[in-house]
């Protein structure tokens, strides 16, 4: 990790968010979650997570332990056997909800198709038998690398469904991001299509997927499904339609049932070294982690009309898309395309027509509406909202309000979630019937998870103090390690603070005890000796009426250590000037105070992404340093950088 014992510990509290909503009563009168779940947890949270345990999943076999903790190795619910699958979608049927709509699913082009719980039963056994006809066994690895289409998330569960972890791999990833996933797992069959729509174009997979299968020894046979209609080339003997081999199934395979800690799947993340690590999560724990999350954090009620607007591709498509709400029997949207495409309408159309009433996406497309502004979203009936979640990156606190008062009417709790690929589940958020929110922080820890602001010795920090999250008890939806690397498990996790899992962020707690979430470590500047988070910066660029987005990195400075330099995009219609660049650096040493006052600032049209929508900050200090850029294979958009390096000459003081 790159902290190092003994550097000051203190990240600057500078920003004050003073504007506080505390929950509506009557919200709060319906709300799933109340108070008493915290005191519960706090009494015993083994026996609350056990209890939760029975409640919320149907067993094949009850466990017999809880917890069995041998730090940093957690075991959850042994002795218990389950099938995921089961529950995200049998038990359903058995209880009567056959007919209850599982997923709407919207086409980019416009096509829509609906699954109900019964639909989803049956498709999922099909693809399950084709996966048993492919001599896949309970145990083998499947590696999916497809669109946003229905039969995702039906072969994800169809792998459940006979205990075959898979492996999904975002569909914008490479051939060789690909290749790559496959040989750490060694996956037999790949199930993929041969492309899907992107911004009203077709885009391609086959291509990639052959390629990653030629330096893919393991795979035996891949299942495409004919999503565009296109010709794509199929090797005889290993590659296989969907339509052919998966519809003339028998739609009977029960469930096979698994052991609580039988790997449900593996969704690799990068770190701090090239090479991906392959996140393992199991089945019990993770399937109540999420469930639970669920319900509470969404207040999810049954008439609920739930949409996460992520990719399955990423964590918080499996957690909260898939998973958890399959678990609570809820109806989702699925959406195979962009915002924008064809307009920056389309969400809005989609809240507007499908009477959506959750809503969960990440803070940069917020950003991204509010660059188009307001306009756009007011043109639609959003009424229907009743909860707004967010995900992925610290919310600024202009865009937390943009949130709730243009897209939540004013009156929308905003949840706030953090959580990891690695913790499986949301850990820290707003419970929207109780917690009083703040614009900007994630609150607190959710029952029954313990998570504490450290300095860099590991002792928790004073109110109104920063330092770095750790997390200090096991959770049911944690990982249960990196796969086939127990060590770097140990060494990225936690050997940083004894004891405690380290999640990489810095975090402040407030005056209040509010947690706010300040960014990846490493994105934390240190100006003539006072360590400033890169997202404070962000915000108070942000909270300045012309700009739209703003990405911070510290640049090398022979004075002071670092010095701050800003990236910023305009909102639409704002001119660029020397004049603005002045008012803006002031603007922050307005709002924070002059330590945080940048020393560069620049324009730009738009910013270096993954595309996952993460701000490549490692490339932006590349271009602050003058240096030769680094691994530019994430970036979602080439071109971006090599226009703001251009103009990076013009950005000096
Ligand atoms: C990192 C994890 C969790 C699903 C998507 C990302 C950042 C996540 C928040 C939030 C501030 C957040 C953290 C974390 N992050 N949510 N609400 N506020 N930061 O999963 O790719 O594993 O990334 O995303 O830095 O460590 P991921």
């Amino acid at each position: 990790m790159s902290v190092e014992r003994g550097t000051g510990p203190e990240i600057e509290n500078l920003l004050a968010e003073r504007r506080t909503f505390p929950p509506d009563p009557a919200f709060a009168a319906r709300a799933n979650a109340t108070a008493e779940l915290y005191e519960e947890a706090e009494a015993d949270y083994e026996a609350f997570w056990a209890r939760q345990a029975r409640e919320r999943l149907s067993w094949f076999t009850e466990p017999t332990q809880t917890l069995e903790w041998d730090l940093p190795f957690a075991k959850w619910f042994t002795g218990g056997q389950l099938n995921v699958t089961y529950n995200c979608v049998d038990r359903h049927v058995e209880a009567g909800n056959g007919d209850r709509v599982a997923y709407h699913w919207i086409g980019e082009p416009g096509e829509t198709r609906t699954l109900t719980y019964a639909d989803l039963q049956r498709e999922t056994a099909k693809a399950a038998n084709a996966l048993l006809e492919l001599g896949v066994r309970t145990g083998d690895r499947v590696a999916i690398y497809m669109p946003m289409i229905p039969e995702l998330p039906i072969a994800m569960l169809a792998c459940a469904r006979i205990g075959a972890p898979h492996t999904v791999v975002f569909g914008g990833f490479s051939a060789e991001a690909l290749s790559g996933r496959i040989n750490d797992c060694g996956a037999k069959v790949l199930i993929t299509a041969d492309g899907g729509w992107r911004r009203g174009k077709k885009v391609g997979l086959k291509h990639h997927a052959d390629e990653a299968m030629a330096s893919a020894p393991s795979i035996e046979h891949s299942i495409v499904v004919n999503r565009l209609g296109d010709d794509v080339n199929m090797v005889h003997g290993r590659d296989r339609w969907w339509h052919d081999i998966v519809d003339g199934q028998s739609d009977d395979c029960p469930p096979v049932p698994v052991d609580s800690e039988h790997m449900l799947y593996l969704l690799y993340t990068s770190g701090t070294t090239a090479k991906p690590k392959g996140i393992l999560h199991t089945s019990a724990g993770y399937l109540l982690g999420t469930a639970f999350t669920h319900w509470a954090v969404f207040d999810l009620k049954p008439d609920d009309i739930y949409w996460c607007a992520a990719d399955i591709g990423w964590v918080t498509g499996h957690s909260y898309i898939v998973y958890g709400p399959l678990a609570n029997g809820a109806t989702g949207l699925l959406y195979e395309g962009a915002p924008d495409a064809p307009t920056w309408d389309r969400w809005w159309e989609i809240v507007e027509q499908h009477k959506v009433t959750i809503l969960y996406c990440a803070p940069t497309a917020i950003r991204a509406f509010m660059k188009q502004g307001e306009e756009i979203p007011k043109a639609h009936d959003l009424s229907s909202l009743r909860v707004l979640g967010s995900v992925g990156e610290p919310i600024n606190p202009e865009a937390w309000r943009w949130y709730r008062d243009v897209i939540g009417g004013g009156t929308t709790p905003v949840v706030d979630t953090w959580w990891q690929t690695e913790t499986g589940q949301i850990m820290i958020s707003p419970l929207p019937g109780v917690t009083t929110t703040k614009p900007g922080s994630a609150t607190f820890p959710l029952p029954g998870i313990d998570a504490d602001v450290v300095d860099g010795d590991g002792n928790s920090v004073p109110k109104g103090s920063g330092g770095y999250l750790v997390l200090k008890r096991p959770w049911p939806g944690m990982l249960r390690g990196i796969y086939g690397d127990p060590e770097r498990y140990r060494e990225t996790y936690w050997s940083r603070f004894e004891g405690m899992y380290f999640a990489g962020d810095g975090a402040k707690r407030d005056e209040d005890g509010y947690l706010w979430l300040l960014g990846r470590v490493d994105d934390v500047m240190n100006v003539a000796g006072h360590r400033i988070s890169t997202t404070e910066v962000e915000s108070a660029l942000v909270d300045h009426q012309s700009v739209a987005e703003a990405a911070v990195v510290g640049k090398t400075d022979p004075i002071s250590g670092q010095a701050i330099f800003a990236f910023v995009i305009l909102k639409a219609g704002q001119e660029a000037s020397d004049h603005l660049g002045v008012q803006l650096r002031e603007h922050v040493a307005y709002v924070i105070g002059p330590i945080a006052r940048p020393k560069f600032l620049m324009f730009v049209p738009d910013l270096p992404k993954t595309r996952s929508g993460k701000i490549m900050r490692r490339l932006l200090r590349d271009i602050a340093e003058g240096r030769q850029l680094g691994d530019v294979t994430t970036l979602a958009d080439a071109t971006v950088v090599d226009t703001i390096r251009e103009n990076s000459g013009k950005a000096e003081d």
